[in-house]
């Protein structure tokens, strides 16, 4: 179950060159995950996800969604699979020329949709994206955040398995951004769509995605649960991405020698409390303050930070760190940046 790429690659043929959008790759998305891919621009995101419906044909390898192998398929069954494959994209893609219903109506009709049932299934689309009172709206009435309600609610028309999101918040300021977010993880839980969105943003990735597969040059280079990502990133890439949570200076005043350092300790889930640093001062025969600290939280996990500065005695900040090291749930931090 689930969305699986087996050694799918795509290469772009042009006329004096060759593009590899996508390098070899092996990939398998649950079944009701929301599995988030990052990049930045022309890493093949947007490629990857056109791989998994069919938008795009695979140079190699082979796609199944939910044990069927797409590229089986005759055309017709794979017009009538893609109807199960909802997606939604940056700028919208509504008809411009026709309201909010006709817009969703449109989708229903071009799938064969029951006729005396459209009436109903619209109604009922409207009210899970929150759009009942913007029926007779056109799309240029419509604030952004409201156009990639009826996107989402054009991509849910047909009852699909698979919603895929090509940067769907990347027009959207902040505060819309975290709206459509929500909408989008209320999906996922109440109608139990397995979701896949690429975005360029690592605050996306922090607020719905339960998994994230990094892309650089055509290739998944780290894959991870989110909070493994952002407290253990391996790859310099990774380490990009989420370099705003590791973001402490030393203050300038701080110099650091033999005797005076700074170390910056995590706190891993349930690990952050005060106590620790109590336990640090009752242990040590050292000058400890405290620089810089900060508790993130990842899908409701905390991920916290605490930038000291030691002074006193080599050998005693040299067992300071070992604690540290043999604490449970707590590592010493590395800073990205
Ligand atoms: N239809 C196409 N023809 C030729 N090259 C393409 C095509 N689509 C994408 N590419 C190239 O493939 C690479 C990956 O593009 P894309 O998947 O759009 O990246 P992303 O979505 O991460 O920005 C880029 O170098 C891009 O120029
Ligand atoms: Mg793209």
């Amino acid at each position: 179950m689930g969305i699986e790429l087996k050694d799918v690659s795509k290469t772009f043929e042009m006329k004096n060159k060759k593009v590899e959008a996508l390098k070899p790759t092996d990939l398998i998305i649950n079944d009701g995950e929301i599995f988030g891919l990052i990049g930045f621009s022309g890493a093949g995101k947007s490629t990857l996800l056109r791989l998994i419906n069919l938008l795009e044909r695979p140079s190699t390898g082979s796609i199944t969604i939910n044990d069927v192998s797409l590229d089986k398929l005759s055309e017709k069954a794979l017009r009538i699979k893609r109807q199960k494959i909802g997606m939604i994209f940056q700028q919208f893609n509504l008809i411009e020329s026709k309201t909010v219903y006709e817009n969703i109506e449109f989708v229903l009709k071009a799938s064969k949709f029951d006729k005396h049932k459209v009436k109903d299934r619209v109604k009922e689309l409207l009210e899970l994206t929150g759009l009942s009172d913007k029926i007779n709206t056109l799309p240029k009435n419509l604030s952004g955040g409201q156009k990639q309600r009826v996107g989402i609610a054009r991509a849910l028309a047909n009852d699909p398995e698979v919603l895929l999101c090509d940067e769907a918040t990347s027009a959207l300021d902040p505060d819309t951004t975290k709206n459509i977010l929500r909408l989008l993880k209320k999906i996922n839980q109440d109608l139990g769509i397995t979701i896949v969105l690429i975005t360029h943003e690592m605050e996306v990735i922090k607020e719905v995605a339960d998994r994230v597969g990094v892309m650089s040059a055509g290739e998944i280079i780290e894959m991870n649960d989110v909070y493994n990502i952002f407290s253990h990133p391996q790859h310099e890439v990774t380490q990009g991405f989420v370099q705003d949570i590791y973001d402490f200076v030393i203050p300038p005043h701080i110099q650091e020698s033999d005797g005076s350092q700074v170390i910056t300790i995590k706190f891993l889930n349930e690990n952050a409390e005060a106590n620790y640093v109590n336990q640090l001062y009752r242990h040590f025969d050292l000058e400890i303050s405290i620089l810089n600290g900060r508790i993130e939280y990842i899908n409701e996990m905390p991920l916290g930070f605490l930038m000291l500065h030691v002074q006193g005695d080599t050998g005693e900040i040299a067992k300071l760190k070992t604690f540290i090291d043999d604490s449970k749930g707590i590592e010493r931090a590395e800073i990205y940046g």
